[in-house]
């Protein structure tokens, strides 16, 4: 015989000591323990020792069998697990990947962003419930049982008594029936209506605001309403308020702002018109007051209301409000 197993078990563990991948084991396993490998070979060899020999080499094959099988398992678990070792071909000096921070959602954005600028002028802010009754959203309001008026709100009904808010007015009502004046405060939340295209979803997000005191005037009304436009818009954009109607103010108003895509000379958007509606609003009805018990003799108020995603489609260019629902992170990220 030519090598002693010593001999082997050395080398063995030398050419181990030099694999830094998990296939080199393999290729070690085939050299030293395979069918035809160094170990097994000695082994077959054994029965050309003298008689006497061959229990003591015998044995010792045997130990270096379990030996270099326990090594060279231990060595390839130790290389599968530490992938990023510098051995294994995987620079670990390069930096890492970012990770990348999230950003709030555009309507969460335009929200904050009304609700401080109103918080600069010294509102309070206010919410309440998405399930309403008829009497909150309707009756108290001035909109009389089958007045034409409760057609413009495809209202989701829950029962005959019971709906998903259409608007957030109703908390005009809450508010008061709770307070005295004088009142300043926005009540930004989610509204309901029964309507989906382009321009409409289901639900969709309002800020209504209610100023109720003494010598409230329209005045204050396009005061307010006007610093609240430039600040959303970054900028002093010529508004104008149409006379409209809604059966809870009287003199009523729609605000539109000179279209911000043609400025004026008519387009797609504005259909033409070269303005856009962006809020309701008008001077608080006095049988509104009367519903709440106030003395309408002593006080005046006025109301608005505007939707939070008209105002994003608007100010971001954005000509698909479903956009906003559809949570992709592509589109959401932009902002
Ligand atoms: N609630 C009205 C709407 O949803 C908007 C509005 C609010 C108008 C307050 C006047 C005063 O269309």
């Amino acid at each position: 015989m030519e090598n002693t197993v010593e001999q082997i078990r050395d080398e063995a563990l030398a050419e181990l000591e030099g694999v830094s991948e998990v296939a080199g084991i393999k290729d070690l396993s085939v050299k030293y323990l395979g069918r035809k490998g160094l170990v097994s070979l000695f082994l077959r060899n054994i029965s050309s020792l003298p008689k006497e020999e061959r229990p003591e080499a015998g044995n010792n094959a045997n130990k270096v069998k379990n030996l270099l099988e326990k090594r060279f398992e231990e060595t390839r678990v130790r290389l599968e697990s530490g992938a990023a070792d510098s051995g294994s071909g995987i620079d670990v000096s390069l930096p890492g990947r970012p990770s990348s921070s999230g950003v709030l959602h555009p309507i969460s954005q335009i929200n904050n962003q009304i609700t401080d600028i109103f918080a600069r002028l010294g509102f309070d802010i206010a919410e309440g419930p998405e399930v309403e009754t008829d009497y909150y959203n309707f009756e108290a309001l001035n909109f009389p049982k089958n007045h034409p008026a409760r057609d413009m709100q495809d209202t989701f009904f829950i029962s005959d008594d019971i709906v998903l808010r259409t608007h957030t007015s109703p908390l005009q009502i809450r508010i008061m029936e709770k307070e005295h004046p004088p009142i300043r405060v926005i009540m930004p939340g989610r509204v309901y209506r029964c309507d989906s295209d382009l321009t409409h979803t289901p639900m969709f997000h309002q800020v209504e605001g209610l100023v109720v005191d003494k010598d409230v005037s329209f005045s204050d009304l396009k005061g307010i309403l006007t610093t609240l436009v430039h600040q959303i818009f970054d900028e002093e954009i010529s508004l104008r308020f149409r006379p409209s109607f809604f059966p809870f103010t009287e003199p009523s108003a729609e605000v539109d702002i000179l279209c911000v895509i043609c400025r004026g000379k008519g387009c797609r958007v504005c259909s033409q018109t070269g303005w856009l509606e962006v809020l309701g609003s008008g001077m608080v009805h006095p049988a509104v007051f009367e519903n709440v018990d106030y003395d309408t003799s002593r006080i005046s108020g006025f109301a608005f209301g505007m939707g939070v995603e008209r105002i994003a489609m608007l100010k971001y260019g954005i000509d698909d409000l479903r956009k906003f629902f559809e949570n992709d992170f592509r589109f959401l990220g932009q902002f």
